[in-house]
């Protein structure tokens, strides 16, 4: 078979990578091995065999070994077969398969994995779409999802698992089954978010999850975060380390330095709900149910938090100086991300564009172009790019249309709007404009207060909030930003509206927004206010 890196997912892993997943699995394999005469074993994607290697030469040489190591190419295994030589005991099956299509005779004892990570968009749709209905998955699915669900349903009771993937599915939106498939079948032992550690060459964030098969939750289990310290960079009583194995191996402290960096290690437990996995240093857990107590309802109950229009041909529809040949009707203000600032919006960032609808009227209602020949005229100048889009004619649109483009109604209307990345929450008030794909905007659902719209600016740009978005959704992207998408600000807890403090923090919110006030002195009285919301100390 013929070798595609990236569909295939080869990336092999450094022998740091097996020290670490077998230091962390070492008192679950032992308890486990105790009363064992034979160990079955599983290593799903073997590649060169660097796991196998590593997990042979720590387990105990008395102990006979039987262990099925499959690649889907035939080469790999013969490079395994040389890297673990003859031993004693040991029993290896090399088996050249595709592990999905693999039935195993029996279920394994320990399975360690670095499986391959390929995404939808290049395992294809109708691969992802079969993948999605024979694991269970929803979303933008990755092999490594159907990989880890086979590995842990092919596990013996009690067994163990030890697996490196992306630390993707742990936060995100496509992840949620694999979690509730996780939290339901594993009581898990470890999970360490390694960050931006860069064990791996390849652009992923690793983390390694140590689990065994029962449905024991106990609340003791461990976490480890290790991210790199991108703002304190007084190296002082830090102490350097050759690799991340051994300062994880042999150091409790929660800084050290490592290739001339600093990283910083946050230790605590992982508390589990239905489909959230939640690392949590004891001091974040207390300040999350403080939060959480003192708050009545999450966001999502108040407003909709959604994504801006989508053209797919920006260059046509939107324009930073506005149509001079397009009749004046058909062109608004759009929001882009980076006209976002904090509070309100930095109109000279922002751009036009023809939304050809008619914005007289709440509903979406496409123009009859006959009745704007300016406008027509431009559009069959562009007739080219517009209709390359072929998927918007198929979807009975007409030809110019916006492909995702909401309704009149959602732009006349207030609302906030926010930057998808950025390395702290910036949300800022509108009126009237129209908003950007790069960028998410939050209505309020019908029947609720338009006062409500200050209040959660005033909390959605409080440091409190920024804090529990940080711990409730701490990965970030290789540029250390955060990511403020609809899937974790819908989650939000918010607090009773009709208190003394919810209308101080509306009054101060509408004068820093409508007021030409020192904007400084107004943030630091609504930060102290929302502190006092949630229960803390102002
Ligand atoms: C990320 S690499 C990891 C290799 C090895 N476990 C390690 O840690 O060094 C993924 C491996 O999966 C293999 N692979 C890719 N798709 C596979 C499949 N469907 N079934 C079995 N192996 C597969 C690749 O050939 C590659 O060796």
């Amino acid at each position: 078979m013929t070798k595609n890196i990236k569909q295939d997912g080869i990336v092999f892993s450094e022998k740091e990578i097996a020290q670490i997943m077998i230091h962390f699995s070492k008192d679950k394999i032992e308890k486990l091995i105790k009363h064992k005469d034979e160990i079955r074993i599983l290593e799903p994607s073997v590649g060169d065999g660097s796991l196998i290697v590593e997990l042979i030469s720590y387990l105990p040489s008395n102990i006979n070994l039987n262990i099925d190591c499959l690649d889907i190419h035939q080469d790999f295994l013969k490079n395994t077969k040389n890297n673990i030589g003859l031993r004693n005991n040991v029993n290896i099956n090399l088996i050249n398969v595709d592990y999905l299509n693999y039935n195993p005779l029996h279920s394994y004892d320990i399975i360690i994995s670095n499986p391959p990570y390929v995404r939808t968009s290049i395992i294809g749709a109708e691969k992802s779409q079969f993948l999605k209905k024979e694991y269970g998955l929803s979303g933008k699915v990755d092999l490594y999802h159907a990989f880890f669900i086979k590995m842990i349903n092919e596990l013996s009771t009690n067994g163990i698992i030890s697996i490196i993937t992306s630390n993707k599915y742990l936060y995100n939106k496509s992840g949620k089954k694999l979690r509730e498939h996780i939290i339901k079948n594993l009581s898990l032992e470890y999970l360490l978010d390694l960050g931006d550690t860069k064990l791996f060459e390849a652009s992923v964030l690793p983390s390694i999850l140590i689990g065994e098969k029962n449905n024991i939750k106990k609340n003791r289990n461990k976490f480890i975060s290790i991210y790199e310290n991108h703002n304190d960079k007084s190296n002082k009583n830090v102490l350097p380390f050759k690799s991340i194995y051994e300062f994880l191996s042999s150091s409790e402290e929660n800084h050290f330095i490592y290739n001339d960096k600093i990283f910083d290690v946050k230790r605590g437990n992982i508390c589990l709900e239905t489909n959230d996995i939640l690392l949590l240093e004891s001091d974040d857990k207390f300040f999350v149910d403080k939060v959480q107590n003192n708050s009545t309802l999450i966001l999502k109950d108040l407003a909709y938090v959604k994504v801006g229009i989508k053209t797919t041909a920006d260059k046509v529809f939107i324009h930073p100086l506005g149509f001079s040949d397009v009749e004046p009707e058909l062109i608004h203000n759009i929001i882009i991300s980076k006209s976002i600032q904090k509070w309100k919006v930095n109109r000279q960032k922002q751009k036009t564009i023809i939304y050809p609808y008619n914005f007289s009227i709440d509903k979406k209602e496409v123009i009859n172009i006959d009745e704007y020949p300016k406008c027509k005229n431009f559009f069959y100048q562009n007739e080219e790019i517009l209709k390359k889009r072929t998927y918007v004619m198929e979807s009975s649109k007409e030809w110019f249309e916006i492909w995702v483009s909401h309704t009149p109604k959602t732009w006349k209307s207030k609302k906030l709007v926010l930057k998808d990345i950025s390395s702290h929450g910036i949300f800022a008030y509108d009126d009237g404009s129209v908003v950007n794909g790069d960028s998410f905007f939050i209505v309020l659902k019908e029947d609720i207060d338009e006062d409500y719209l200050f209040y959660l600016l005033g909390i959605l740009n409080s440091k409190l909030m920024y804090k529990y978005h940080q711990i409730m959704f701490p990965n970030k992207l290789y540029s250390n930003k955060n990511r403020f998408n609809s899937q974790y600000v819908e989650k939000y807890p918010i607090p009773e509206i009709n208190t003394p403090l919810s209308k101080e923090i509306i009054k101060n919110v509408k004068k820093l927004i409508f007021e030409d006030v020192n904007v400084a002195h107004y943030e630091e009285v609504i930060n102290n206010l929302c502190n006092e919301l949630y229960g803390f100390n102002s």
